[in-house]
């Protein structure tokens, strides 16, 4: 398997001119995150300062990395642009599609079957356009990616929020949408706003109980949800260099809880012994070589408040384990404060279940960290309970843990090695009783615990800590047990306290993996067959949108006025849905159906301008289709806020909406809809927005003559043969409205492509 050394050394070669223009044009010491940016410039070396917070700014990532779930758009749509392969290296990693039921190996088999037909699309696809194929089973695509292909220095995306745990390596890894790793895998620029950026300073040094998921946890407290918006959070100090590259990660997954674009550390000895450990000798020899490059300039660090936009301390010395939750991970207790918080808030004590694994804390380390624990119960004649869950992060993990005997003490408390995979943690769980939606508390080591996000149920209160109090914790079945100061009742009778854990940072005879799961892609897949059956319900290939005919679009009818907030879920719901999210038509069966009608104040209930009658949103759109009449969307502020879901632009292009026009837009969602050929329009005057009736039909005045900065004329024409004729502006440039007239963004790229 190639991790692209040569691509990581063209990155270090160019790191030095590209920081030195950077350090002249910001004029001033630079922190990692700045280096890392202004080093992946799309345009090269820096012409200017970026404003944080404000400019956007075109980057070239190194790599791309995709999920089972979220690949299967991203892939149908990178399959249009008419490219042979993948322009930088991409991996997929089949993850999320697998049940946690019984145990590893009935589960595995239980999915193929279920979800066999996008396992294999997925594997001939990445076969035919050189990605490396992560099979079901393989492992949690950020443990993967950390062990596999994370360097220091280097910038990646990846079509999951936890991409970012990749900072644990000193990259800048950021979660984007399906549309984004297109953009990248076809060979175009990736477009961001410049991060804010936020210093955590760790002091001190860890001891006993606690572990790095405690610093991700006390921040967390401090930011909340929000707090981390917009800004890359970059951790520095003393502190941070004591903590294993894999605890890192566990800080950095978790900064997609507050809320936070990405996280990352600067390169340390810690960082050098895991590259070195999984195989990449060649990875930290290189890295060596440009060692000033890959952290902050040292005044940075000396001087925080002058560089960061919000500085955060925090002495590990001091630093208790935190248990966070219910409901959200933000809702920070320190342990010796547990009992108290419970009994106040009337939590449910008795604990269910102690699940330990996900992408936020899977390693080796963490695993060891909570056999030491399982270890001691065991030596100390504790029955556990509560039931104990288990999902490594990988082969590579799961191989060595077992090697190691550290899966066989888990086993003697008769826990459940699930899947190699995200299981419980994206609600893959097949939880027995969880159907009755009883009162009830589990502890984990995940990230998030919103309700219902396990098992469904959403009365489970869920609980995220590190892995070795989970297994304190579900040793003990007591929320409010603290093992540094409390003691528990062993078979015989006596009282017996558990000592600090003990781990080992990586293993020390070495990792090993008889099979690890990967599937190289072909080195020539001119010939490979991508496998779609022309009867799934759940893939689809794409049919490339149709390409402006060059004219006014007349006589379009409203499909609907949404009223008040209008995101992405109301736009193109989940839940249910998701199973479709491969397949374009199936899917637009949710088409706006969260959206609120204006005129009724109802959802999914709209005016068929053809029959008089009210019906769902998406079969009204079917209706006006199957006539070939053009529709129109209008809407309120701040539309399409929420993910980067590109389905929520795909759905109302493929039924046939024409142009979506409201008040103000969500910035993704705006170029989401031009990337697929839409018109996404704003009301030069808000109050427009109210002369827009139900039984409308609109007539564009001069699209014929759609040029950058050149606001376009509508004409609504009412019932009653009243016209109001209104301004719409836009923001397209010309590479944009070269999409729109070739029909999508891909159309456009296969065009050039040709030529
Ligand atoms: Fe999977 Fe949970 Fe991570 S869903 S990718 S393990 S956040």
């Amino acid at each position: 398997m190639a991790f692209d050394i040569e691509m990581i050394k063209s990155v270090y070669a160019e790191m030095n001119d590209k920081i030195e223009a950077a350090r002249k044009v910001v004029n001033k010491p630079l922190t990692l995150s700045e280096k890392i940016l202004y080093s992946h410039l799309w345009d090269g070396k820096a012409q200017k300062p970026f404003e944080r917070g404000k400019s956007y700014v075109d980057f070239s990532p190194d790599r791309v990395a995709m999920q089972d779930a979220t690949a299967q758009m991203a892939l149908l749509q990178f399959m249009q642009a008419g490219k042979d392969k993948v322009a930088v290296p991409s991996t997929v990693h089949c993850d999320h599609l697998i049940l946690a039921k019984e145990g590893a190996k009935e589960d595995l088999r239980s999915s193929l079957t279920a979800s066999g037909e996008v396992f294999n699309f997925l594997e001939s696809v990445s076969n035919k356009y050189g990605i490396g194929f992560w099979k079901p089973g393989a492992g949690i695509i950020h443990q993967v990616v950390l062990e596999n292909y994370a360097f220091p220095g280097g910038m990646m995306i990846g079509t999951d929020s936890h991409t970012v745990n990749a900072g644990g390596l000193g990259m800048v890894a950021i979660g984007v949408g399906g549309a984004d790793a297109v953009d990248v895998m076809a060979g175009m620029p990736w477009e961001l706003k410049f991060p804010k950026l936020i210093g955590v300073k760790l002091t001190g040094k860890m001891n006993g109980w606690t572990s790095a998921k405690d610093v991700i946890l006390k921040v967390a407290g401090i930011l909340t949800v929000k707090g981390g918006t917009g800004a890359i959070v970059e951790y520095f100090g003393e502190g941070a260099q004591s903590l294993s590259a894999t605890g890192k990660g566990t800080i950095c997954n978790m900064g997609a809880e507050i809320g936070a674009t990405t996280s990352t550390f600067g390169y340390d000895d810690a960082m050098e012994r895991y590259l070195r450990a999984t195989d990449r000798n060649d990875i930290a020899d290189e890295a060596n070589k440009v060692r000033q490059h890959l952290t902050g300039d040292s005044e940075v660090y000396t001087n925080p408040e002058q560089y960061f936009d919000q500085v955060i301390e925090i002495n590990l010395s001091e630093l208790e384990p935190h248990v966070n939750g219910p409901f959200t991970p933000d809702r920070a207790t320190p342990i010796s404060q547990l009992r108290a918080e419970a009994e106040k808030n009337n939590w449910p004590t008795k604990v269910e279940w102690g699940l330990i694994g996900s992408c936020t804390n899977s390693s080796y380390e963490d695993l060891s960290r909570a056999s030491s624990i399982a270890q001691q119960a065991i030596d100390k004649g504790l029955k556990t309970k509560s039931d104990f869950g288990i999902n490594p992060g990988s082969e590579q993990v799961r191989y060595t843990a077992d090697r190691d005997g550290l899966l066989s003490i888990f086993e003697n408390l008769d826990a459940t090695i699930f899947t190699n995979a995200c299981g419980p943690c994206i609600g893959q769980w097949s939880r027995t009783g969880a159907d009755k939606g009883e009162k009830n508390t589990i502890v984990h080591s995940f990230n998030r615990n919103f309700s219902k996000r396990a098992d469904g149920n959403p009365n489970t209160h869920a609980f995220v800590t590190s892995p070795e109090m989970v297994a304190a914790i579900a040793i003990s079945g007591d929320l409010g047990f603290n093992p540094i100061t409390d003691t528990l009742t062993n078979d015989k009778g006596e009282q017996v306290k558990l000592d600090p854990p003990v781990g080992e940072e990586l293993p020390d005879k070495g990792f090993a993996v008889e099979d690890n799961g990967y599937q190289e892609p072909a080195a020539d897949g001119s010939g490979v067959e991508v496998k779609v059956a022309p009867d799934s319900k759940r893939l689809q290939l794409l049919t490339p949108f149709d390409p402006w005919d060059g004219k006014n679009i007349t006589g379009a009818k409203l499909l609907i006025k949404a009223e008040g907030k209008c995101t992405t879920d109301h736009i193109s719901m989940a839940g249910p849905w998701l199973r479709f999210r491969g397949h374009l038509d199936n899917i637009s069966d949710n088409c706006l159906i969260g959206a609120v009608n204006a005129y009724n104040g109802e959802t999914n209930n709209v005016k068929n301008q053809l029959t008089g009658e009210y019906g769902p949103v998406p079969a009204t759109q079917r209706a006006y289709k199957a006539e070939g009449i053009p529709t129109i969307v209008v809407g309120d502020h701040n539309y399409g806020e929420g993910s980067s879901r590109e389905h929520a632009a795909m759905e109302p292009r493929h039924l046939g909406v024409k142009a979506v026009l409201v008040k103000s837009f969500a910035r993704i969602h705006e170029t989401n809809l031009k990337k697929q050929g839409m018109l996404g329009l704003t009301f030069a005057n808000e109050a427009d927005y109210d002369k827009v009736q139900e039984d409308d039909t609109i007539n564009f005045l001069d699209l014929d003559q759609f040029a950058p900065e050149k606001p376009l004329t509508l004409e609504f024409v009412h019932a009653d043969g009243s016209k109001d004729v209104i301004k719409a502006n836009h923001t397209y440039n010309d590479t944009q409205i070269g999409w729109f007239k070739a029909g999508s963004a891909l159309n456009k790229i296969k065009e050039l492509e040709k030529k």
